[in-house]
């Protein structure tokens, strides 16, 4: 790969699924990328760049994005955040929409389904508090491959090795030959729906829970500082938000203001002042990402 090949990858990836890679990560570049134009026949990354820039492979450009996403994840992950989910946001949500007796959570890069999978469980082990209520939890996210995965259910030994309580298992999952398949009513908590961060999500209307999660750790503080804004649109004012381990809003956003107790954990702030022309709460427009989020 040379290194006009790289700053081609880098702005494209950018521009598609905000990605930002720093200028000394070609090893990563190529140890996702090379498989990739092995398996279409190409000898390398600068073939497969030369293939892109021809300008006829639209479907061969959200191949490369797709491969370029990590999507480490794995059930009850980290632990703390279902604590939160459990001890705190339930509860409140119970009492607040005692009347209503509905819930919408969203978790907006949802990866193979551990985590909205993890959430579907976390809720149906609340039984009777819960029962009658219309749950609605959205998965999504900007790669159609892993929401493929996600929608069937199915996981390796592996995978259901990694966070599940053994209780949760046997309750929830079914064997199927030599991999382990949800059952189908908490399959059915989960709607499925492709969908790239850095494109408008207003449609989605608003949620009680957000979980937005081990995704912007990739992305540049703008394009963090955009999204944050536009998530607090879509947060009920008494909803919440929940972070990855290693991310938070601040000296980013103040959106979002963090709980006092709860580490990772995010309600929207309702004193702030919005300050005008805030350019980066402008998501890019369609057209820009459409490749990326067929
Ligand atoms: C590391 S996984 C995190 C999965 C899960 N939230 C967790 O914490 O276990 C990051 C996910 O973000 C998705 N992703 C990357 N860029 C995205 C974007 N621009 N819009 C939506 N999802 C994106 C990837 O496809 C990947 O599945």
């Amino acid at each position: 790969m040379t290194p006009l090949d790289y700053e081609y990858l880098r702005k494209l990836l950018k521009e598609r699924s905000g990605l930002d890679l720093s200028a000394d990560k070609q090893y990563l570049v190529e140890s996702r990328l090379i498989p990739l134009a092995r398996r279409i026949g190409l000898p390398g990354i600068s073939e497969l760049v030369q293939k892109m820039k021809a300008g006829s492979a639209e479907t061969l450009t959200a191949d490369v994005v797709e491969a370029m996403t990590t999507n480490e994840t794995f059930f009850f992950r980290d632990k703390i955040p279902f604590d939160h989910l459990r001890e705190a946001m339930v509860p409140a949500l119970l009492q607040a929409r005692a009347g209503r007796r509905a819930l919408r959570i969203w978790c907006a890069a949802s990866s193979t389904g551990q985590e909205p999978y993890s959430i579907a469980m976390c809720l149906r082990e609340f039984g009777a508090a819960l029962s009658g209520w219309r749950i609605e939890i959205l998965a999504t996210d900007l790669s159609q491959g892993v929401l493929e995965k996600s929608k069937s259910g199915l996981f390796s030994q592996f995978e259901v090795q990694r966070g599940l309580p053994i209780q949760l298992l046997v309750k929830y999952f079914a064997q199927v030959g030599e991999l382990w398949q949800l059952n189908a009513d908490i399959r059915a908590m989960v709607q499925h729906r492709q969908l790239n961060l850095l494109q408008d999500f207003g449609h989605l209307g608003t949620f009680d829970v957000i979980f937005c999660r081990n995704v912007l750790i990739y992305f540049d503080q703008d394009t963090k500082t955009g999204i944050f804004e536009r998530l607090a649109k879509m947060v009920e004012p008494d909803g919440f938000m929940v972070l990855g381990a290693a991310e938070s809003v601040v000296g980013i956003s103040d959106a979002f203001k963090p709980h006092q107790d709860r580490r990772g954990l995010y309600r929207p702030n309702a004193t702030r002042t919005v300050k005008p022309g805030l350019a980066a709460a402008t998501p890019q427009p369609a057209k820009a990402v459409a490749m990326a989020s067929r």
